[in-house]
């Protein structure tokens, strides 16, 4: 695949995903509870951590901690740049979201920003872990101990990321991760929680007990969607139709192009992680180190290229080496990020400039929370793909044209 252009991401799949899922509908064995206990115990060993609850998705499992830790009228804190998703899980319990800028050419808030927004009724604060960038929260836990409020780190986009303490979430009450289709590892949908509260981890515990498993349509049709997916970003199909296929990403591609509040029951609250999620996840975790070992080469090598480069700022301070990006490798282009992106067009260079919108744009959140770091970020962020599916031939030919820049 010499001449081919790679588009800005593809899925964490591969043939043993596809195997396992169909080879799965076919076997009665396959719908017991079995990989759901196997799925826990090697999840537990991945995240050290005994208290991990599985669900569906990501925000079920936030969402039934928050339902466990929330009055109505508490506050919870969450960055303006996040997965609008997870503020709607605030929403649904009936607390209110309390949207904090990110730190100056950060994507994720500092300390000051979260201060800014810290009031008696603050409950709980969201960090969130984006595109595999684990930073230290050494200073938040210590200052959220000292108020009494509660830390869930959001680990979506962080699932086999490690910090100080050993893999990503340790440092918080409370963790979710996430097994999408688009992640780090795929279980179609997914989700766990890590809970430090024993009280809070076995109250969810038992109300999870009788939940009926994800309806297996559900999975089905997220198989299909996977499918179409892998075809369109092929690199064969995706050079052929490069210009309509990057139009479609920018378009459809990504969750949240145009980001809606709803205060409404979660579609999925209802139900228990499948077993086939369980054995999906279970069949891809042997992959992550290889899928680690990539990104770190990809990392490294875009650290050191833009480094030389006085129009690019990175996003981290920490040794590139560490870093296990989610899918895209993020960085703040001095200049517009949507010249750039018309520039790289013309090489055939596929990048990404808005994953997340600025949620406090919102007409329910523009009179109380102001963003303009946030607003910053829109115009100068662009993520560059660093998937592991992507070939280290183009990534190189890539790096090449960047470095002419
Ligand atoms: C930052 C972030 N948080 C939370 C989630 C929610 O994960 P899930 O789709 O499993 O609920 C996502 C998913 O894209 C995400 O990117």
């Amino acid at each position: 695949m010499t001449n081919y252009s790679y588009p800005r991401y593809r899925l964490n799949t591969n043939l043993q995903f596809y195997g396992k899922f169909i080879t799965s509908l076919l076997n009665p064995l396959a719908y017991q509870k079995k990989p759901l206990a196997a799925c826990l115990q090697l999840l537990s060993q991945q995240f050290q951590s005994e208290q991990i609850l599985l669900f569906p998705q990501a925000r079920i499992g936030f969402y039934h901690y928050l339902q466990a830790v929330l009055q109505k009228e508490d506050q919870v804190i969450i960055s303006s740049y996040t997965l609008i998703d997870m503020v709607n899980m605030i929403l649904a319990t009936g607390a209110q979201p309390v949207l904090c800028d990110t730190a100056p050419h950060k994507f994720t808030p500092g300390l000051t920003e979260i201060k800014a927004r810290v009031t008696d009724k603050t409950r709980v604060l969201v960090y969130t872990h984006l595109y595999g960038i684990v930073e230290d929260l050494t200073e938040i836990r210590h200052f959220c101990k000292q108020h009494q409020i509660l830390l869930v780190e959001d680990c979506a986009q962080a699932v086999g990321c490690e910090d100080s303490l050993g893999p990503v979430g340790l440092q918080a009450d409370a963790a979710v991760y996430s097994f999408g289709a688009l992640k780090n590892i795929v279980g179609l949908y997914g989700g766990a929680l890590m809970l430090k509260d024993s009280a809070v981890f076995y109250a969810i515990q038992k109300k999870m007990l009788h939940q009926p498993y994800l309806p297996l349509h559900r999975l089905i049709e997220k198989f299909l969607f996977c499918i179409f997916y892998e075809i369109l970003s092929h690199p064969v199909i995706f050079s052929v139709f490069f210009k309509k296929i990057s139009f479609a990403f920018d378009e459809k591609g990504h969750v949240d192009k145009i980001p809606k509040l709803k205060k409404v029951k979660p579609e999925f609250s209802d139900y228990a992680m499948h077993p086939i999620q369980a054995a999906l996840i279970l069949n891809q975790l042997p992959f992550l180190n290889t899928r680690r070992e990539k990104a770190k080469f990809f990392a490294k090598t875009y650290s050191q290229l833009f480094e030389k480069k006085s129009n690019f700022m990175p996003f981290f301070s920490f040794d590139p080496a560490q870093v296990f990006t989610y899918l895209q490798y993020p960085v703040y282009y001095r200049g517009k990020n949507k010249d750039l992106k018309n520039i790289l067009i013309k090489s055939k260079i596929d990048v990404n400039i808005d994953f997340f919108q600025n949620i406090s744009h919102l007409e329910e959140f523009k009179q109380s929370y102001f963003c303009p770091n946030c607003e910053d970020l829109i115009e100068h962020l662009i993520l560059f793909p660093s998937y592991s599916k992507l070939s280290k031939r183009f990534f190189l030919k890539m790096a090449k044209v960047l470095e002419m820049l």
